[in-house]
This record gives structure tokens, sequence and C-alpha cells, in this order.
């Protein structure tokens, strides 16, 4: 057995993975007993949490099952399982083309390794499989996680129901699924106990989240970020993701509350309504317009970041333009921007693809530098003046400098030592280096 042995976990994709993987140590450490390494060589068990996002992002798995079949030929009885996205995707064949792979495990069934471990041994079986949707097991079985940290995630829901043409997260990661209220509460009391200072929101759809109080009444995300923010020693919440067609009156007005962030990630993927209409968003160009209206309307220097998908099928220069257009009028802080990439079983892999690779890497590099260009005024506009910064740790290029993020989510780096690590501090923004910000604490609160 693998009792008191030690695991290497490798993460790809998402915070919802970086999230599950947090998890995943908890459940191998608490009922297994097993110590984390960060040296695969000297591991009894790898991990692998994988992401199908898009066909690079799962080309990735089999280069690192190649690797890691390697170390497993050098030491019999390494075990190596396969979880998150492709596994929930391709389930029993990831062993056809990688047989060294011993558990497959879906991003619902994390809380089911230790009895898939055992089955292993028990029943002498080459391979175990779990890549079912028990959702409702899945929050209830998980160790409350002991980690120490400044900024900690909660997840407050699982999965999508929205089923984007283009998106394979309906189907890997199930369908919309809400944490109870009272359970994401205690969370978050706990995490603060634990010395965390900022909590984000975790899930495909956070603005989609409902549930009901212990009093029965129904409770949205803005209840959450409200209750929460009343949590002794929390200073600051963020969510994300949050799509545009549940932005609801309520969650505008929870702008007012200012330990909300200053900054909104919301995905529109297009700024053109045909585009947007043959991906199913259920939403137009005005609609998301109107959200950012109403936010800027109590919180005029919001930092907006988005993503967007680059050479969608019928993506004409026309439609392509009105995206410029678009970006050009809202003028974004940040922006994930990605070519299109057909994903087995969605509807979008049907559609033809007239766009040749050249335009679409033209049109990824003009719409990146127009983001960048945005980018930085948004943080030219920012030199000189006081930020409250949360400190996250040293810094990783500089002996005695922190880094930390603003309150419109820029990572700033800054002289200072470990003592500083878990204070909200005041820092003047001094200078810009590459993509961070440098600059001079002033006090600490
Ligand atoms: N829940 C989020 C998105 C989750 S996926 C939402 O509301 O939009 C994260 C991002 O990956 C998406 O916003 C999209 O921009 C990108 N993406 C998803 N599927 C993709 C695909 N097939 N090709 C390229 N990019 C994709
Ligand atoms: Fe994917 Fe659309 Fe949901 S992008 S995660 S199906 S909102």
């Amino acid at each position: 057995m693998l009792e008191n042995k030690k695991f290497f976990i490798k993460t790809h994709g998402c915070q919802m993975n970086e999230y599950d993987s947090d998890k995943l140590t908890d459940v191998l450490r608490v009922n297994l007993k097993m110590v984390e390494t960060k040296n695969p060589g000297s591991a009894d068990l790898l991990l692998l949490n994988t992401c199908s996002i898009r066909e690079k992002a799962q080309e990735k798995v089999f280069h690192q099952l190649g690797r890691w079949k390697k170390l497993k030929d050098k030491k019999p009885g390494m075990l190596i399982a396969v979880g998150g996205c492709v596994a929930s995707q391709e389930g029993k064949s990831i062993r056809s083309r990688a047989p060294s792979v011993d558990i497959i495990f879906g991003p619902q069934t994390i809380h089911r390794i230790p009895k898939m471990i055992k089955d292993l041994y028990t029943f002498d079986l080459k391979s175990a499989v779990d890549i079912s949707f028990p959702e409702i097991e899945k929050f209830d079985y998980l160790p409350i996680s002991d980690k120490k940290a400044p900024s900690a995630y909660i997840s407050i829901m699982e999965g999508c129901s929205k089923y984007c043409t283009f998106c394979v997260v309906p189907y890997t990661r199930g369908e919309e699924f809400n944490r109870g209220f009272d359970d994401i509460i205690n969370e978050a009391m706990k995490l603060s106990s634990q010395g965390a200072r900022e909590i984000i929101l975790l899930g495909q759809n956070v603005n989609a989240y409902k549930s009901i109080d212990h009093n029965g009444n129904p409770v949205s995300l803005s209840d959450l970020i409200r209750y929460i923010s009343h949590i002794d020693g929390i200073e600051r919440i963020r969510y994300t993701t949050s799509h545009p067609i549940d932005f609801s009156q309520d969650l505008i007005n929870e702008y007012n509350n200012n330990k909300l962030a200053n900054n909104l990630h919301l995905p529109i993927q297009s700024g053109s309504d045909l585009i947007l209409s043959k991906m199913k968003r259920k939403h137009t160009v005005l609609e998301y317009k109107s959200i950012i209206k109403k936010v800027r309307n109590i919180r005029p220097d919001i930092h907006l970041s988005s993503d967007f998908i680059i050479g969608y099928p019928g993506e004409s220069d026309y439609e392509f333009q009105k995206t410029l257009d678009f970006i050009e009028e809202l003028n974004f802080s940040d922006a994930y921007s990605f070519i299109y990439s057909p994903r087995p079983g969605t509807p979008a892999a049907q559609e033809m693809d007239y766009i040749s690779d050249t335009i679409k890497s033209d049109r990824l590099k003009e719409l990146k530098d127009l983001i960048k260009h945005q980018s930085n005024c948004y943080s030219e506009k920012m030199l000189g003046k006081t930020e409250k910064v949360l400190v996250e740790g040293l810094s990783r290029k500089r002996n005695n400098e922190v880094f930390g993020r603003t309150d419109n989510n820029k990572v700033i780096n800054f002289p200072g030592n470990e003592e500083l690590i878990s204070k909200l501090v005041d820092v003047r923004i001094d200078e810009i280096r590459a993509n961070t910000l440098h600059g001079t604490c002033l006090n600490i609160k």
C-alpha cells in the first residue's frame, strides 16, 4: 500500500484545477498519511491533473506521461494517476496511448482516490477508472484544508450548464452544481482563522450561484460576498469566472461594498453579435456593454478584463474588426485571448473552418497588441498613486523584495521582508517593469 509514502502532483490548466490539486493533496495527506514531494523521481505516486480546453493543452498530457513512463521503468511499484478534464473526456482509452497509467479519475472523483488505490492492491487490478459525476459527494467528502495562505480559493459551484458551442467544460466537469451556503461561509471562517486575508470565490459561472441559507431563504453570489465581507480578518474578496447572462442587479449593487476587489473579469469571446449567437453565448454585445456601464457608474476606475476567441468558424474580417472596435470602446486592463481550437464532441467541431492559420495568428497578434497597449495605459495611470497591496510572498526573482496584488489585481514587487507577508500595506507605485509594477511600501496597516 501507499500509506506514509510520497506523492508528486503536476497541474495543468485553470484555477479550478489548481484548487482540485490542493484538495487532492488534502485527501492523500488525511486519508493515506502520504507526504508531498517536489521531486517526481522520488515519488511512489505520480498524479497529473489535466486540461482539455484546447488541443495544445491536451497534447501536453501525453508528452508528460511519456516522461513519467521512464521514471516508472526505473522504479517498479510506482503508480501513475491521471485526473482532470482529459481523464474525464478520454476515460480508460488513455491507457491505449499510455499503458503505464494505473488510475484514471475525473474532476468530481478526487475524493475517491484512496479507495481506487486500495482496490488496485486488494483485487490486483491492472487499472482503476472512475470518471463519474457524483458532485454532491465531492464537497461532502473533502477534508478541510490546513493551508495557511494570505489569499485562498473557495470553490462555490462546480461544472457548467451553458453549453457554449466551442467548449468542453459541460462535458468534462458536468452540469452546474451549487455548494451549500453555510458550508462556504464555514470554510471562509476557517481560512480566515488560518491567516487568509483575501478569499477568491471559484467556479465556472460563479454568478449563476443559487442556494438557500440556514433559514431557508434564497441566496446568490452577492449574498455570499456580503456575508464573507463581515468575517473578521477578511479584507478583500474576488470571484472568477462570471458570465454576462447571470450578471444581476444585486451583484452590480455589491460593488458598493469596498471589500469587493476593484477588478472584473467578464468573458465575452467576441465583439460581434453574429459570432456570439453562433457560439450560443445567449447575450448581445449591447447587453455586455450595459453591464459594464452600470458597474462603472459605481466604480469608475474598475479594471476590466475578458476572454476572447479568435478565428471561430464564420469570423470574417468584418466580424473580427467588430471585436477590435469593441475592445477600443470598452478599454480593457487585461485579457486572455486564444485561437479557436475545435474540441471533439462539441457542436462547433462540426462546423467548416475556412479561416487560414496565418489569418488567425495575424488576428491574434493584432488583438494582443491592442490589449497590451490598453493594459500599459492602465498601469501608467497608476504611477505615483498609492494602492492597498496584500503581500503574498517573497519575490521569486530578487532578494529583499516581496510581491503582492493591488486591489485591481495588478502584481507589484517592492522592497520588504517576510514579516510583511499576509499584511495589507500602502504601496506607492514608482515604476512599470515588463509585466509587473514596482513600488515603495509607505506603512503597514
Ligand atoms: N466559464 C467561462 C469560461 C471557461 S473556459 C465563461 O463564462 O466564458 C476559459 C476560456 O477558454 C473561455 O472563456 C474561452 O475564451 C476559452 N476557450 C474555451 N474553449 C475554447 C476552445 N475550444 N478554443 C479556444 N478557446 C477556448
Ligand atoms: Fe464553457 Fe461557456 Fe460554460 S465557455 S465553461 S460552456 S459558459
